[in-house]
């Protein structure tokens, strides 16, 4: 196979960019979503959103928020991608798109960002985003990095209880873990709700790893 028709992302340069940016090959891999992943946030928007882009890959959402949102800052690692979308855009890129080539955890969260968006199903880095974002005032967070294939709107300012105190059911945790928590008796009746909650079983095991 001709060397430039081979995929980027399978070359031994992805890898090691990825690696000299602190983020695992996984994570740095681009793939777009399906449309009705996009749909499900854009809908979601309103005039007034300022919408923090979080690995913005070719920018097709990012392209699509502008058009609904006050202002998008999108942020993509990748030099490759961010210069092909730029070559592509030229002048017709949006005023209120603003385009970052960086790791966005490298970056400060801007103070007026209403909306946080983290289609980055792999990312190891939930925890980052979820803790940043919410200490800069952001109402929310759409991403699908926490149940892997659904995307979900996250309160982050919703108060949030510990893991032992929450009921019974699926819960997910601000780190960035979901699961189940089983209930005592046969006879408890499981809501349909997910617990947000802190503290979760998955935490103290880091917890314990970092001791
Ligand atoms: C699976 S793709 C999804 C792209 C885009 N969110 C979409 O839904 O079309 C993940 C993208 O996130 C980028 N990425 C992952 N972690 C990042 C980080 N910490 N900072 C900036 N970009 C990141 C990767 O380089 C990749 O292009």
């Amino acid at each position: 196979m001709n060397r430039e028709a081979f995929p980027l992302q399978l070359r031994a340069e992805w890898a090691a960019f990825a690696a000299s940016r602190g983020l695992g090959v996984w994570e740095a891999w681009y793939a777009p979503y399906d449309k009705s992943v996009y749909n499900f946030v854009l809908e979601r928007l309103a005039p007034d959103d300022v919408v923090l882009d979080i690995g913005a890959g070719d920018f097709r959402f990012a392209l699509a928020a502008a058009a609904r949102a006050r202002k998008v800052y999108a942020v993509e690692v990748h030099p490759h991608l961010v210069a092909d979308f730029l070559s592509r855009a030229g002048e017709r890129l949006p005023p209120n798109l603003l385009v970052v080539c960086a790791n966005a955890l490298d970056l400060p969260i801007p103070s007026d960002v209403t909306t946080g968006v983290l289609l980055v199903r792999h990312t190891v880095h939930f925890h980052d985003f979820f803790e940043r974002l919410r200490a800069a005032g952001a109402r929310r967070l759409f991403t699908n990095a926490r149940w892997h294939l659904a995307v979900e709107e996250v309160d982050l300012q919703a108060p949030r209880v510990c893991f032992d105190s929450a009921p019974p059911g699926w819960y997910a945790c601000a780190c960035g873990a979901v699961g189940f928590k089983e209930p005592g008796s046969p006879d408890f009746e499981i809501a349909d709700e997910i617990h947000e909650v802190v503290q979760c079983p998955h935490c103290r095991v880091q917890k314990e790893q970092t001791v």
